[in-house]
């Protein structure tokens, strides 16, 4: 696993995803990251909402935003911002589901935040991610909080993309932890089961995080009122946007408290050394009837004999280095 310096980022920008872009802008504001671009999918809320959301929070956290994408088509560029691209809108071969009831009607807790002075790019997000990765090759982190619609159709847009990539990091899945959208499936994986299988069966490197290392990494009272104690803009936003949030996990957590998966997922392609992980081939039900949605690896100690590339899973974090530095991540802001 190497450490990201570039990093495309593909979210669903709800809740967690905003905090998990809180996190990448504190580390572009100091020069640690570039944020080469954004895609947005559906999953917790509709594309083009999560785009508006993720415009929000980029013009919240100082960092501009641009329409790189369909400027640089015409030999011209405005050189500056993020391009923030609207992506799939549906799954390969399902209905879409919005997670409403975990990250409110807006995406973002039900805060209804006034409309970003930005635009989305007209680029679709699968699009992006083939350019720039034919544009930069070798030099991408495609980080993934959401379902993988966008990139398994940026897999079929063009077969060459694997080795174009230097990293995929998933947020997603679940092996030795309860699903969260059925009994087995988590909600990334379950929104696009046949993307998902398309991901992990390409010929790239990829990491997973799943809840397994998620759940663990949950943040409580301590955490939420330290954040709440200050007042800056980002912190007022992160506090306001977690209320909802806490509010939908507490009574899974039996605490107050909340998970919040992607950012977890962004610290490890960011610092991988925080995390623990064991190499296994993962496959994604596509037609169980009651496991549709279910990544599944091969837990026998018998040495596998597989064609699919090995994920890099992450089982383990060093959760108060995770906790302490999210913190101070949106704290600098
Ligand atoms: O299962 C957790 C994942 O589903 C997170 O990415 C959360 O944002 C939702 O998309
Ligand atoms: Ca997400």
């Amino acid at each position: 696993m190497t450490r990201a310096r570039t990093i495309l980022y593909d979210c669903d920008t709800g809740i967690d995803d905003a905090i998990t872009l809180l996190y990448l802008a504190s580390l572009v504001r100091v020069g640690e990251l570039e944020l080469a671009g954004v895609g947005t999918v559906h999953g917790n809320i509709d594309p083009l909402t999560g785009a508006l959301n993720t415009l929000r929070v980029l013009e919240l956290a100082g960092i501009k935003t641009g329409r790189q994408g369909e400027l640089a088509e015409q030999g011209e560029r405005d050189g500056q911002g993020v391009p923030v691209a609207v992506g799939a809108a549906r799954p390969m071969a399902q209905d879409v589901h919005y997670a409403l009831d975990w990250h409110g009607r807006d995406g973002l807790g039900d805060t209804h935040l006034p409309e970003p002075a930005g635009r989305p790019v007209a680029e679709p997000a699968a699009a992006q991610i083939v350019r720039l990765a034919r544009a930069r090759p070798g030099e991408l982190t495609l980080l993934a909080t959401g379902p993988l619609s966008n990139l398994g159709l940026a897999l079929l847009l063009d077969p060459e993309l694997p080795s174009l990539v230097r990293e995929v990091v998933v947020m997603g899945g679940a092996f030795d932890h309860p699903g969260n959208i059925t009994t087995h499936a988590e909600a990334n994986i379950w929104h696009d089961p046949e993307a998902a299988d398309l991901v992990f069966a390409a010929d790239w490197p990829v990491v997973l995080v799943p809840l397994d290392a998620t759940h663990p990494a949950a943040v409580h009272d301590d955490w939420l009122d330290r954040l709440a104690a200050h007042d800056a803009a980002a912190a007022r936003f992160a506090a306001r946007i977690l209320e909802f949030y806490v509010d939908a996990y507490t009574p899974t957590l039996r605490r107050r408290g909340a998970v919040i998966h992607d950012a977890l997922a962004a610290m490890l392609a960011v610092d991988p050394d925080l995390g623990e992980y064991t190499q296994r081939a993962v496959r994604v039900e596509l037609r169980g009837e009651l496991t549709r949605g279910t990544t599944v690896w091969d837990a026998r100690s018998l040495p596998a004999e597989d064609t699919r590339r090995p994920v890099r899973v992450a089982v383990g974090s060093d959760v108060p280095a995770f906790r302490e530095r999210l913190l101070a991540a949106v704290l600098s802001l």
